[in-house]
């Protein structure tokens, strides 16, 4: 007997779709990408031809009605993103969309309100809880009872003021950032009780702030301590780059530890035993030659796609997300820096 598969369509054909979710998406035996859309006609004609999807589309309200897919990748800057997605959502269809998923806390709301009363599947990627280090070595501390402390460091150098998170458009923390504080709530569990914070902006004229540390109580019991930095050592974000910076993340049970970095090396350590270390880029089931895989850009669209066929909201869907963005706000207010 063949199997169904699941028809998605994809709005945007850019660098992070062709890179990350086209090929995790392709790379499925149960899904089919049955159309995609893409202003620019020229790039939805080469994404198609690279990715075998047979019908191109400019106008994605056109592309929704005519092809009814089961879900959406919904691909593009936070700047231009609410209108597709909304659209989307107030018609009823499962979204995944990138982070940042939007530009005010407002709009992500708004978005979040729509999916709920819309009764739709929406996840948005952030694929750093999918990096099968993190996943397994957090379930191996979990094995021992409730994770009590956790520590999340992403850390790069100024180098690239003029990448795409940095136009202005959003700040650091809500853009590139947000995927630290997202991960430091997921590993953490629970509603956030306090915050206390020390926000700066070092070495750069201007508003943007690039150096943050802060500490969150849980009302899962944990703690989370976070630090993220664009002046520090580690690789600037750049176009192509296969080692953005350092991200790191602490998880600590009882008398169990793991250190997780994604694209280096990990452990976990138990009792007064020896670490045990692997290399994270062959982790689990990630395939040591493909950075979609130690990246959890591969197993994020796994785990999409298999609630979309199961009907189940994902951990990270936008509602969650509104979670995320509320945290960052908070850390902001906190700040114990003058300025
Ligand atoms: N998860 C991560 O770690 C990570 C890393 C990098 C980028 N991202 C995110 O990925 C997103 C996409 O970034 P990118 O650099 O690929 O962008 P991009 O500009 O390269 O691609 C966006 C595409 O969408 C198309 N588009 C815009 N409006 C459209 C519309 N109304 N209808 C149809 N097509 C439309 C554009 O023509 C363009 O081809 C951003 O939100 C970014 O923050 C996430």
């Amino acid at each position: 007997m063949t199997q169904e598969k699941v028809r998605v369509a994809f709005i945007g054909a850019g660098k992070q779709a062709n890179w990350r979710h086209y090929p995790s998406v392709a790379s499925l035996p149960d899904v089919e990408i049955a159309a995609l859309c893409d202003l620019d006609a020229g790039k939805a004609e080469e994404t198609a031809k690279r990715w075998g999807v047979p019908k191109t589309f400019t106008d994605y309200e056109q592309m929704l009605r005519e092809v009814e897919p089961q879900a959406v990748y919904i691909i593009m800057g936070p700047q231009v993103v609410y209108e597709p997605v909304s659209y989307a959502l107030r018609n009823g269809h499962n979204v995944f969309m990138e982070k940042p998923p939007g530009v005010t806390l407002n709009g992500i709301k708004m978005l979040a309100h729509y999916a709920e009363t819309n009764n739709c599947i929406s996840m948005v990627g952030f694929q750093r809880r999918f990096v099968p280090a993190m996943t397994e070595l957090k379930a191996r501390v979990e094995a021992r009872g409730p994770i009590h402390s956790v520590l999340v460091a992403n850390l790069k150098s100024t180098r690239d003021f003029a990448s795409p998170a940095s136009t202005g458009v959003l700040d650091q923390l809500t853009s590139d950032g947000m995927h630290a504080v997202d991960n430091l709530r997921w590993l953490a569990g629970g509603d956030v009780i306090r915050v206390s914070s020390h926000v700066a902006t070092r070495y750069i004229p201007g508003p943007v702030a690039n150096a943050v540390m802060a500490q969150v109580e849980f009302s899962s019991g944990a703690v989370g301590q976070l630090h993220y930095s664009h002046v520090t050592g580690g690789s600037a974000i750049t176009e192509g780059a296969t080692a953005p910076g350092v991200f790191k993340a602490e998880i600590h049970g009882q008398n169990i530890s793991a250190h997780v970095d994604a694209e280096r090396q990990s452990s976990i350590v138990a009792d007064n035993g020896e670490p045990e270390v692997f290399d994270a880029r062959s982790y689990g089931e990630a395939l040591g030659d493909n950075p979609n895989h130690w990246l959890g850009f591969w197993h994020e669209t796994r785990y999409f796609i298999d609630c979309i066929k199961a009907g189940t909201q994902p951990h990270c869907n936008i509602p969650d997300a509104v979670k995320t963005w509320e945290l960052i706000e908070e850390i902001y207010r906190a700040s114990s820096a003058p300025g």
